[in-house]
């Protein structure tokens, strides 16, 4: 079952966008049908649908229904909302404005180009997890791999995160139907708990070995020498290979150097922004008190207490031993860039 898709019209029922709402996971699987931008606005907000290339599908397929169901003349403003939804995940912009571009041509082209981009999220993913896998093979060596790879993730990047398999958690399950993992390391990603509702959830369904660990836990991982490598996705990874993750992912990376072990990001190609020199130029998702204040809905923190909540924080390049894309292997700390094609 894919957590996002399109269901086309059957006879006079208008087609429309299926999502299974990932905040009520693990404990419930409930489909959503989609059927306005409005829904979908609101779904995208709370993290119904989620993750950096499955939000790429949802801007295209959102333009589809915004054409679908909206006066010709407010199709524009209601592009516009799509890809204002979430700010930091540059495919929901990228999405949005790929299908946006074929509104002159009608609803069938804009239509097709959608199933395009979830299809071509689908060969990315898969081409993403051998690329990545033969790549920590080749960096940690025979031995560890013979001896199975301890890896560590954070939030969730996983099919739930794009349409099938994913970005970083595509490669630890690459490994892991290899036979090389002996163990996945899952943050829980606090305040949402992407990690301990979601990756946990996908490891288990995987038969994947794994551990949750507080967040507050990795560093000290690392430094003891139980972990091999950290794998993360990215939301918006800078033309110079600056990388918006998940909060949290900084820490992880500064921890990696330390312990020497190396810190990666798993992203497709869509997930640059060639128009976005650094990471001093990404937008952070800034997403209010409640969700740190408040523990699933119940409240943890005094009432009156005020939180910070950046959604994603920006790991430097030259904290990123390689940035795995479906096409290549970027070293932005042996100066590669990512916007160098040659690289
Ligand atoms: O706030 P979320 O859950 O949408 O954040 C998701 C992440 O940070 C992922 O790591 C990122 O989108 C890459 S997903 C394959």
């Amino acid at each position: 079952m894919r957590p996002i898709d399109w269901v086309d019209q059957a006879g006079d029922q208008p087609g429309y966008l299926r999502l299974l709402d990932q905040t009520l996971l693990p404990l419930q699987t409930m489909m959503l049908e989609i059927r306005t931008v409005d829904r979908l606005v609101e779904a995208i907000s709370r993290l119904a649908v989620r993750g950096a290339p499955a939000l790429g599908v949802a801007g295209a397929f959102g333009v589809a229904l915004a054409m679908q169901t909206l006066p010709s003349s407010e199709v524009p403003g209601a592009v516009r909302r799509i890809r204002d939804a979430r700010p930091t995940a540059v495919n929901l912009a990228w999405g949005a404005d790929l299908a946006a571009a074929e509104i002159p041509h009608g609803f069938d082209a804009v239509l097709d180009v959608a199933k395009q981009v979830r299809d071509d999220d689908i060969a990315a993913s898969k081409r993403m997890a051998r690329i990545g896998a033969d790549e920590l093979y080749r960096e940690l060596g025979e031995t560890a791999k013979q001896n199975g790879l301890r890896l560590m993730t954070i939030c969730n990047t996983g099919a739930l995160a794009a349409v099938e398999r994913g970005t970083a958690l595509g490669v630890i399950e690459e490994v892991h139907r290899d036979g090389h993992l002996q163990r996945a390391l899952a943050c829980e990603t606090r305040p949402l708990l992407q990690g301990a509702r979601l990756t946990a959830w996908e490891l288990q369904q995987m038969g994947a070995p794994f551990d949750l660990l507080a967040d507050s836990a990795a560093a000290s991982t690392m430094r003891r020498g139980q972990a091999d490598a950290v794998l993360t996705g990215a939301d918006r990874v800078a033309a110079n290979g600056d990388s918006a993750n998940k909060i949290g992912t900084l820490a992880l990376a500064l921890a990696a150097r330390y312990a020497r072990i190396p810190f990666y990001i798993v992203a497709p190609e869509t997930t640059i922004d060639r128009r976005t020199a650094s990471g001093d130029d990404i937008e952070i998702e800034d997403r209010g008190s409640a969700e740190v204040c408040e523990l699933q809905g119940v409240r943890i923190a005094p009432a009156g207490t005020t939180a910070l909540n950046p959604a994603f924080d920006v790991t430097p390049a030259d904290l990123i031993t390689a940035i795995i894309t479906d096409r290549r292997v970027i070293r932005p700390s042996a100066g590669e860039r990512p916007d160098d094609e040659t690289s």
